[in-house]
């Protein structure tokens, strides 16, 4: 298969899962998984390894285990794509939100296979695993709460763990101004009022990650978007 082709299967099944959480849900997945390139990345540069256990802080509705799901399925049945590595089979996935909402609609579309829990990433357990993602999520909490979680998460990684952490680029101007204001107003829709975003620049996650005791390997992930998004691959050194 091309990588086009497999990308629209992978939308279409993944999204499906979402139909019985309800319209919103199932359109949402769709819109969000075609036009957010951190999910064919995560696949094609083989970001996750094979039998991990995953740790997902803010995961919202799911999307990430959703979209691995479909790719195992998708290789299962020999619809791959040539140039890029088997998807990892999961030994566990946990994700964690603060939205009774999201949790909900994890819940209904990813089934018994994955754990979904209503909490708090700044005072949640996170048990141990071997790779931990935070997607658009650190912005929400003050920096004084960025750095703490950022020292739990070192903590809770198995020392060949991988961090997978995506932020806006706040030293990267117009796209970046961009993204807060996509960002502002899909909280405001969602009911959650205009709320206060602690952005940083990259050199400041850099900075961050490496006080955590992370060797940090940035990369631009917003192709075919306006916005000025970066993927952390972070390592514990
Ligand atoms: C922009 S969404 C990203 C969702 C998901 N990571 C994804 O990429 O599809 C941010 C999520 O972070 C969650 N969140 C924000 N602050 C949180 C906190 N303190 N504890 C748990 N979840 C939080 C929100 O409820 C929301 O679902």
């Amino acid at each position: 298969m091309t990588r086009e082709q497999l990308l629209e299967r992978l939308v279409a099944e993944a999204a499906a899962r979402y139909r019985p959480a309800g319209l919103f849900a199932f359109f949402f997945a769709r819109g969000k998984l075609r036009g957010d390139p951190v999910f064919a990345a995560l696949l094609a540069r083989g970001l996750i390894d094979d039998r991990a256990t995953l740790l997902d802080l803010g995961c919202g509705q799911g999307l990430l285990y959703a979209w691995l799901e479909t790719a195992l399925a998708c290789h299962g049945r020999g619809e791959w794509h040539e140039g890029w590595p088997a998807p990892p089979g999961l030994k566990g996935y946990r994700g964690i939100d603060q939205s009774a909402r999201e949790v909900a609609r994890a819940s209904v579309a990813l089934g018994a296979r994955a754990t979904v829990e209503r909490g708090d990433i700044r005072t949640a357990d996170y048990r141990s695993a071997d790779v931990i993602v935070m997607l658009d999520v650190l912005h929400y909490l003050d920096p004084p709460n960025q750095d703490r979680i950022l020292e739990r998460v070192r903590a809770a990684l198995s020392p060949a763990g991988t961090l997978l952490l995506r932020v806006g680029d706040a030293g990267a101007g117009f796209g970046f101004g961009v993204g807060q204001l996509i960002d502002r107003l899909a909280r405001f829709c969602r009911g959650h009022g205009a709320g206060r975003l602690y952005c940083r620049t990259l050199e400041e996650w850099s900075s961050a990650l490496e006080r955590a005791g992370f060797a940090s390997f940035p990369t631009p992930m917003s192709a075919g978007t306006p916005f000025a998004n970066v993927l952390i691959v972070a390592m514990p050194r």
